[in-house]
């Protein structure tokens, strides 16, 4: 049988920001995979390099050294056109921890945005599906003000949805939101993995958020220091 291909391999993964005379290093060598179909979250202490990996996976930012394959790819080896590409129009979409959102703008406008940036037409329709993928058909119309915190995390995960990505990224989505939108949320994610074969990697600092998930990553210094499937 063929052995399928991981959707990313991370190998050997540094970063170091220099700051004058100082370095910071921020990963020290990290090294995993992340199959198509996955949801898991990454946990670690606040500075042991949660985000900047998530900004590594996201074509971001790219790391000091090691590589970083997406579909066997490496991303390093991309040009500029193609890496934009990654983040605008296909693959990837983020979901951050503050939302985001256009205060100004409805529900609706807000998820149309990427598609605008993508240069896409007649794009509407597509948005308001995500908008009832993540069950906020009924808030279209809502500006971010108008919406509870759940709610407007998912009027997020609606515009990363709206250019069918293969991959969610989402750096610590539940850390504004009390443990019931917290959990409204992650229904959300669980959803999209289970029913619409989304990859998923989220960043959490609570445990009964991590435990929907089979596998959980903790960095701590830069390292990783466990990386469980659990049974
Ligand atoms: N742009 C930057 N320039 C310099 N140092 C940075 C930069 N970004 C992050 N760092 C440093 O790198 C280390 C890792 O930061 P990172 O943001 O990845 O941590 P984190 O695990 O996401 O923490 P938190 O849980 O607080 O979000 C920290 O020591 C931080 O100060
Ligand atoms: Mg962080």
């Amino acid at each position: 049988m063929a052995q399928e291909q991981p959707l990313i391999v991370v190998r050997n993964v540094t970063k170091v920001y220099r700051m004058g005379n100082l370095a910071v290093h921020a990963l020290r060598g990290v090294s995993f995979q992340i199959c198509a179909g996955e949801m898991f979250a990454i946990m670690g202490p606040s500075g042991s390099g949660k985000s900047t990996l998530m900004n590594i996976l996201g074509a971001l930012d790219v790391p000091t050294e090691g590589t970083y394959l997406l579909e066997g790819q490496d991303v390093a080896k991309m040009d500029a056109n193609r890496l934009a590409d990654i983040r605008n129009r296909k693959k990837i979409g983020f979901v951050f921890q503050n939302f985001n959102l256009l205060p100004r703008m409805s529900a609706l406008a807000n998820v149309e945005l990427p598609l605008i940036y993508a240069g896409a037409s007649r794009g509407r329709e597509r948005c308001v599906a995500a908008l009832k993928m993540v069950g906020l058909g009924d808030r279209m119309h809502h500006r971010p003000n108008e919406l509870s915190g759940g709610q407007q995390q998912r009027v997020a995960i609606a515009r990363a949805l709206v250019n069918s990505p293969s991959l969610i990224l989402a750096d610590e989505p539940t850390g504004n939101l009390d443990s019931a939108a917290g959990e409204e949320v992650m229904r959300v994610f669980l959803d999209l993995n289970a029913n619409h074969g989304i990859t998923i990697v989220f960043v959490t600092h609570e445990p009964l958020f991590a435990a929907h998930t089979r596998r959980i990553i903790r960095l701590q210094d830069g390292l990783i220091v466990s990386d469980e499937p659990k049974l």
